[in-house]
């Protein structure tokens, strides 16, 4: 895709990632893009480069508005592979440059590059840096989504340059919300903010809420977001903040999603009688089968809603490894404002529903007890008692759900 400008002077340079599936294990169906942007003023300054293969390609974008050699100031606001491993490419051209960046991205960028060579700037929360017309703002955003990431505001143009925060993995012809809502629509985008929140920034809630607030405080007056993935907000940038902060106070769907795996079906028999129960209180229910879902997307529908039941045969008397891998990987996106419960089947010892347990109680999650068991298969008997769970854990999410 060629240059965008996305207001007078300031440009998209970056790149579409058509084909990225697998995003670091993160399932990616949409692709991505690596965005960053090029400000055309007295001193031509570059904001975050893109993911090494596609270097050649911001390369030519920025070639076709400047001669990279006259970039003057290059601010990184973000040391993830995705964002800075085409630095190298970039300093070849323009070895006069100043890099701007934090403390900590400096200390990672020299454990990937050899950078002795370049003009580096460390730079905090209140730094600015005049290029000519404009001005440019730093405000460090620790932990969101690594420990050196920080966003740029351009005073005059009134766009925060936000690096991963409010972003989406979305590849697209349009560079802009609108665009987007236009060719696709808004649940689409919506679901893909989701999707982003959930896999990434999940653990940073409260991260994210004092950061916004902190943003909020400083009366910055935002027309424009403009993030490093996905479409840029220009229609209304009030909205995804919103998201954003709504997500972090423990906003959900009132609804279940049931999340399983099954080794005859015994376990996956449970869940009709479950789901009929949930649906009997006016609740909407998922039901999500691990190993025909992308992990990607369960925990997404986690997310998505208030209460989820995870489904687990007895394996060698613990769970089924890919529920216990679904649980590990829930564990470290330490989730929130949730309410669980587990069921399953065993053939003679149990433990998996147990196990199960024992996570939740690691993560700290709201719980429904006790869960159910069915030894083999479920008998008539069983399936009025799995009935019977769906309905008291419908009505105990509707209860938990009251205090959001
Ligand atoms: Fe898009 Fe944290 O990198």
């Amino acid at each position: 895709m060629h240059a965008v400008e996305i207001k007078n002077g300031v440009f998209w340079v970056g790149a579409v990632d058509w084909t990225v599936r697998d995003f670091h294990g993160y399932e990616t169906p949409r692709g991505t893009t690596y965005n960053n942007y090029l400000i055309m003023d007295e001193e031509i300054t570059l904001l975050d480069t893109v993911k090494y293969d596609f270097a050649e390609i911001t390369i030519k974008n920025i070639r076709s508005i400047a001669d990279p050699s006259k970039i003057r100031h290059i601010v990184i606001n973000h040391i993830e592979n995705d964002h800075v491993t085409s630095i190298d490419k970039i300093m070849e051209l323009a070895p006069n440059a100043t890099i701007y960046i934090t403390d900590k991205g400096q200390k990672g960028l020299e454990r990937f590059f050899d950078i002795s060579g370049w003009n580096i700037k460390i730079v905090k929360t209140g730094d600015t840096l005049n290029i000519g017309k404009r001005t440019l703002l730093f405000i460090e955003t620790p932990m969101l989504h690594w420990p050196d990431s920080m966003v740029t505001y351009i005073k005059e143009d009134k766009i925060l340059v936000s690096q991963d925060a409010f972003g989406q993995h979305i590849a697209s012809a349009v560079r802009f919300d609108d665009e987007f809502v236009t060719c696709e629509s808004m649940a689409e985008l919506e679901d893909a903010v989701v999707d982003y929140y959930a896999n990434i920034l999940m653990p940073f809630g409260q991260l994210i809420k004092t950061k916004i607030a902190e943003i909020q405080k400083l009366g910055l007056d935002i027309e424009i977001i403009a993030p490093d993935h996905g479409v840029i907000w220009r229609s209304d940038p009030q909205k995804i903040m919103q998201m954003y902060l709504d997500m972090a106070n423990g906003k959900s769907n009132l609804s279940v999603s049931i999340i399983y795996d099954t080794m005859w079906k015994s376990t996956e028999l449970m869940t009709l009688p479950m789901v009929q129960g949930i649906k009997d209180e006016g609740i909407d229910c998922k039901v999500i089968k691990l190993r025909s879902t992308p992990m990607s997307v369960a925990i997404k529908e986690f997310w998505k809603s208030r209460g989820c039941l995870i489904g687990t045969p007895t394996l060698n008397n613990l769970m089924f490894p890919k529920v216990a891998e679904f649980l590990s990987h829930m564990r470290g996106l330490r989730p929130k404002n949730r309410i669980v419960g587990a069921f399953g089947s065993y053939g003679w010892g149990g433990g998996a529903v147990k196990e199960a347990y024992g996570e939740f109680s690691k993560m700290g999650l709201e719980v429904f007890e006790p869960g159910l068991q069915v030894l083999y298969k479920p008998s008539a008997e069983d399936e009025n008692k799995c009935y019977d769970f769906g309905k008291q854990f419908a009505l105990k999410v509707k209860e938990y759900h009251q205090k959001f």
